[in-house]
């Protein structure tokens, strides 16, 4: 149940939407290997960092940093990395909200026969067409946040996870489906050696920061949503092979979508650095020339839509247990709260594609920029990072051990220690300060 949970929180617009779309803006290539280093070296230990803690806390984040911290005799300042998460999810939850409500339009669409013998263009001015009519994104903005809300407020979470089960093959059939495609279409291996090519002329600073907050944005760690749903995993369950599991699955699932994505692209003469909208532009040309697209386009939507609301729920899992732990409060009534907050600053994210695309709140970010920028550049992970230091060289090491029980022996065990230890640390320090001293000198 707990890696079922998991992989719901994980796998989601994280793998299928943003990953491919960073990918195509960073150039490909190099981006993509940081991006597998970020996850084995920082990602995958930082979460089992995560996962217990949450397990040893059994309390919502904040109150779990707090007991531990007590417990460690240290300050009880770690609870912030409760807070920070509580708060990101608000951040998070507003544009990941907008953009499953895209999702959610394109099942509509892709159901109506939209795209049948669809070529780029098409796809193009359908999506262009989209994103200038702010009332058709507010309707499904507000679609998608009723549905989580209800779900979250209704208290189901669990009889959705258990959906997962069913609904995670089928999206692996569904991508296997689009890679057929892909690898039919004339843009395969053109794609493949735009993601697998050694092109670090086109890595910038700014480029190792993305793939390292992205491999904690996929994974949902840094934030909280782990440890939350730690919490409540048995204490017999393996944690590094529960980790080991939810990280290989979640690689595969951005790999296997970048891999489709990119040979519909070259295949038919698109831009890889599209932008946001590139799962939208490419993908529906792919079901609109094949046999079945129909059905299988729906379906393909509609199996984006669950693995994003099996986010949703996880990224306001911190704020919500915080609350009805602290408050006693209704599920119904934190669900609602939390939405309507969310979904106001969700208008912000709204307008960043077409009323306000001009309105740039901090430099030259619109409001969507910006909130993208501060969870994925800055609270995720700082909050990695502090998770890294509290595991490593706060709690007591026998706390550690009793709840890792690593495999392996010694030499596992030194593993983990430098990863969590050093690695960790000072590769989300290295990138933080990389960055920072190129924005300062250029
Ligand atoms: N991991 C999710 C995805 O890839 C997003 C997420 C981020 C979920 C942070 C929880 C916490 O879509």
């Amino acid at each position: 149940m707990f890696v079922l949970a998991a992989v719901g929180s994980a796998v989601g617009l994280g793998n299928i939407w943003r990953f491919p779309y960073i990918t195509g803006e960073n150039g490909g290539g190099a981006f993509v290997v940081v991006y597998l280093v970020c996850i084995a070296a920082v990602g995958i230990p930082v979460m089992m960092a995560e996962v217990l803690l949450g397990r040893q806390g059994r309390q919502s984040p904040i109150n779990t940093m707090r007991s531990l911290a007590r417990r460690s005799k240290a300050s009880q300042g770690w609870s912030l990395i409760g807070w920070m998460g509580a708060l990101g999810g608000f951040l998070i939850l507003s544009y990941y909200s907008v953009v499953a409500g895209w999702a959610l339009y394109y099942v509509y669409l892709m159901a109506g026969g939209t795209f049948v013998g669809a070529d780029g263009a098409a796809a193009g001015a359908a999506f262009d067409a989209f994103l200038a009519n702010p009332g058709l994104l507010v309707g499904f903005h507000t679609l998608f946040m009723a549905i989580t809300i209800f779900i979250v407020g209704a208290g189901v979470v669990s009889g959705l996870e258990r959906a997962i089960r069913w609904f995670m093959p089928l999206l692996f059939v569904l991508l296997g489906v689009l890679l057929l495609y892909g690898a039919t279409s004339g843009g395969f291996a053109e794609g493949f050696s735009f993601m697998f090519s050694w092109n670090w002329e086109q890595l910038t600073a700014e480029g190792v920061l993305e793939a390292l907050g992205h491999a904690f944005f996929t994974l949902s760690v840094g934030m909280g949503a782990i440890m939350a749903y730690g919490s409540y995993m048995p204490s017999n369950t393996s944690i590094p092979s529960a980790v080991l599991m939810i990280g290989v699955l979640d690689t595969v699932v951005a790999i296997a979508a970048g891999l489709a994505i990119f040979a519909i692209v070259f295949a038919n003469g698109l831009e890889p650095g599209e932008g946001p909208g590139l799962l939208f532009v490419t993908v529906p040309i792919a079901f609109g020339n094949m046999a079945l697209g129909v059905l299988f386009g729906t379906l393909f939507f509609v199996l984006v839509t669950f693995a994003a609301v099996t986010s949703a729920i996880s990224i306001v899992e911190p704020a919500m247990a915080f609350a009805v732990e602290r408050f006693n409060a209704k599920r119904w009534h934190v669900a609602f709260l939390l939405g309507i907050v969310c979904w106001i600053l969700g208008l912000g994210t709204v307008f960043s594609f077409n009323a306000w695309a001009d309105l740039h709140i901090v430099g030259e970010m619109t409001f969507f920029d910006f909130f993208d920028f501060v969870t994925q550049k800055v609270m995720l992970p700082l909050g990695g990072l502090l998770i890294a230091v509290f595991t490593a060289w706060v709690l007591p090491k026998k706390i550690v051990q009793a709840q890792l029980k690593l495999p392996g022996g010694r030499p596992v065990e030194v593993l983990w220690e430098v990863l969590i230890r050093v690695v960790a640390p000072l590769g989300v320090l290295a990138v933080f300060g990389y960055t920072l001293y190129h924005f300062f000198f250029g």
